[in-house]
């Protein structure tokens, strides 16, 4: 017996990935393909959510599973990037992909040794490394906890490199969210860790211009390394930092921003903007959201470094360009979660 009606072949096609060959099959993204042939490709999150997995797509054809616009740039797209996670094959592929930054990158146990709260819902997780990691400030990791066994989240360096081998981060409870929960709800203290890193691209570029730095919730960790980092190589740039906050009882590490304020050599101007603040209450600050000031300020010229959730992100760009600011010469880190990747349309959960 044959059938009369032929079943087609599953479509597949080749990806050629930094020169090297790799089956992609049917409905399989080229970062899935990729690790399933042992190339040691970039990644993190897996859902379109961290740009770890950015390559450029030199030929052929994919489909996106997400609205990739989100979280790359324009500059980005026009060059043809896109995100392997999120990208299946619709014709053979040639993908050119940065494998350095992976090579440095380095999985270091080590283990809790000081949970502290800053507010209601961010916590300082600090770490003892068996051994240092070096890295840039503004740069994050992959942590991973011995309580969660098989999941890992990307959280940014709080302080600039320490030679102790010590790592700081400010981790945000995200409603339902299941790694932020246990680093707020439980007790951690003595737990072992596995940080992997380090990644991304958000760092001081070498420049005399003023820098403008917006930072939402625990977006302030990156961004007060990199200040930090700056004032140790003696930085004489004016500063403008603006950090958004529903309301007073989400400020935190004042005190170092007014330390950092008072060493600063040149102009160091602090604007604390709150959301959701009680209309009786004693704050006589800014009111509205963080990137309503923008406008307000003198930023031709300026270099911008901005650092929380996507939405104030895409905002802040916005306005930062309507304001004159070069498209090139603003740095964001986006602190994606996998309902912001859901959101962008998101379809395929894991690899
Ligand atoms: C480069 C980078 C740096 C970052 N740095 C920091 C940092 O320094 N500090 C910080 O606080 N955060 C940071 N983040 C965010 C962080 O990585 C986590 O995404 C965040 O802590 C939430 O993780 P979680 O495990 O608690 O939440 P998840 O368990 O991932 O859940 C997140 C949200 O998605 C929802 N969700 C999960 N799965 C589903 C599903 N299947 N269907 C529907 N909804 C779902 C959850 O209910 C929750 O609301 C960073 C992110 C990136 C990409
Ligand atoms: S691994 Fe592709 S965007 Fe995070």
């Amino acid at each position: 017996m044959f059938s009369l009606f032929k079943k087609s072949a599953p479509k597949e096609h080749r990806a050629e990935i930094n020169g090297e060959a790799v089956q992609v099959f049917q409905k399989e993204t080229i970062l899935h393909a990729a690790l399933r042939e042992n190339i040691d490709f970039p990644h993190s999150c897996r859902v379109g959510g961290c740009a770890s997995c950015k390559c450029r797509l030199v030929k052929g054809t994919v489909k996106e599973l997400t609205d990739i616009g989100y979280i790359l740039s324009d500059d980005e797209l026009d060059q043809g990037y896109i995100l392997a996670c999120q990208s299946v094959p619709t014709s053979d592929v040639t993908v050119e992909v940065d494998l350095a930054a992976q090579k440095q990158r380095k999985k270091i146990p080590g283990r809790v040794v000081l949970q502290e709260r800053l507010t209601h819902d961010i916590t300082h997780l600090k770490l003892q490394l068996d051994q240092a990691l070096i890295y840039k400030a503004g740069q994050y990791v992959d942590l991973s906890l011995d309580s969660l066994p098989g999941l890992a989240r990307s959280y940014s360096f709080a302080t600039p490199c320490q030679m102790d081998a010590t790592l700081s981060f400010f981790v945000r409870k995200v409603p339902g969210g299941l790694f932020s929960t246990e680093v707020n709800d439980q007790n951690l203290l003595g737990h072992t860790v596995m940080v992997d890193g380090p990644a991304g691209e958000f760092w001081l570029r070498p420049s005399d211009a003023p820098m403008i730095l917006v930072a939402g919730g625990s977006g302030l960790a990156p961004i007060l390394a990199i200040l930090k980092d700056a004032l140790d190589g003696q930085s004489h740039r004016p500063v403008t930092l603006l950090f958004g906050a529903r309301s007073q009882q989400d400020l935190y590490r004042l005190d170092d921003i007014r330390d950092l304020a008072l060493k600063w050599s040149a102009a160091f101007r602090f604007i604390p903007v709150l959301s959701r603040e009680d209309e009786n209450s004693d704050w006589t600050g800014a009111r509205g959201r963080v990137t309503d000031v923008i406008p307000a300020l003198s930023l031709q010229g300026s270099e911008a470094y901005l650092c929380g959730p996507p939405g104030m992100i895409d905002a802040a760009e916005a306005k930062l360009i309507e304001g004159g600011v070069k498209r090139t010469n603003i740095y964001a880190d986006r602190f994606t979660t996998t309902r912001d990747a859901l959101d962008a349309g998101a379809s395929a959960l894991a690899v």
